[in-house]
């Protein structure tokens, strides 16, 4: 009876997460073309195609991923996207793809994308990536990038990246992530920046920090 119970919790871990799997990506396209009418207020998965008649090459078309990120802020890096909002004839394709700034010293804090794998092409410069398998037991896999190499975060894995330059050279690196909304969470905001409050003894208590600390981390939500 025992092992009878393992074996359908079992199963239905497997299913479920076999399940989690398949519905974490985009759904094929049903048609050649969606060219999305961001003006639609119309709520789907996704957005509603526009007239066909009336698309034309520039629904295709953007123009500017050589232009640099401004890297004057806290974080000494940008990620700016192109996707279905830039481009609407990206709609239902399960595309995104962005261009990355770093100055020396900048950074990406430790996040994950809940709907996209990402793949990461250095253009200009270096930089450390990091990855956590949390079914390897959280091992960190990192690695520094120069010009020319790339590297793969799978779907849903916490990464950070940095530009470690002493030398004080940027970096330029170009993404490619597939799904047209890969979603971000940045786990510090998660835990300390949500609004309203986690309970202050509660984050204490899980992350063996004192009070005070926690008040600290909390202080430091963006308003
Ligand atoms: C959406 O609205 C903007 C501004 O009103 C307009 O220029 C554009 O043509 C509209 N796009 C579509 C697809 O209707
Ligand atoms: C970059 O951003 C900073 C801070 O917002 C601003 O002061 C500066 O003028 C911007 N630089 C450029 C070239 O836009
Ligand atoms: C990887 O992370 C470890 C631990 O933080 C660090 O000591 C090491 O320098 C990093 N490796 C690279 C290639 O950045």
């Amino acid at each position: 009876m025992a092992n009878m119970l393992f074996l359908i919790t079992s199963l239905m871990m497997v299913s479920f997460f076999m399940f989690d799997k398949i519905v974490a990506y985009d759904p094929h396209p049903l048609q050649d073309i969606c060219v999305a009418d961001l003006n639609s207020t119309v709520r789907v998965n996704g957005l509603p195609c526009k007239d066909p008649s009336t698309v034309k090459a520039d629904d295709f078309f953007f123009s500017g991923m050589d232009k640099p990120g401004n890297t004057t802020n806290p974080i000494g890096a940008t990620f700016a996207p192109v996707n279905v909002r830039q481009v609407p004839g990206a709609n239902t394709l399960g595309l995104t793809v962005a261009r990355l700034d770093f100055a020396a010293g900048g950074y990406l804090p430790p996040h994950y994308h809940p709907r996209a794998s990402e793949f990461l092409m250095i253009l200009e410069g270096s930089m450390e990536v990091g990855m956590v398998v949390p079914s390897l037991g959280y091992r960190l896999l990192n690695k520094t990038l120069n010009k020319g190499d790339a590297f793969v975060v799978p779907v849903g894995l916490v990464h950070y990246q940095r530009n470690k330059a002493s030398d004080g050279k940027k970096t330029v690196a170009f993404a490619a992530l597939n799904s047209q909304n890969p979603g971000l969470t940045v786990l510090a905001n998660s835990v300390f920046g949500a609004n309203p409050e986690i309970s202050g003894d509660l984050l204490a208590e899980a992350f063996r920090l004192d009070a005070k600390t926690v008040e600290g981390l909390q202080a430091l939500r963006p308003q």
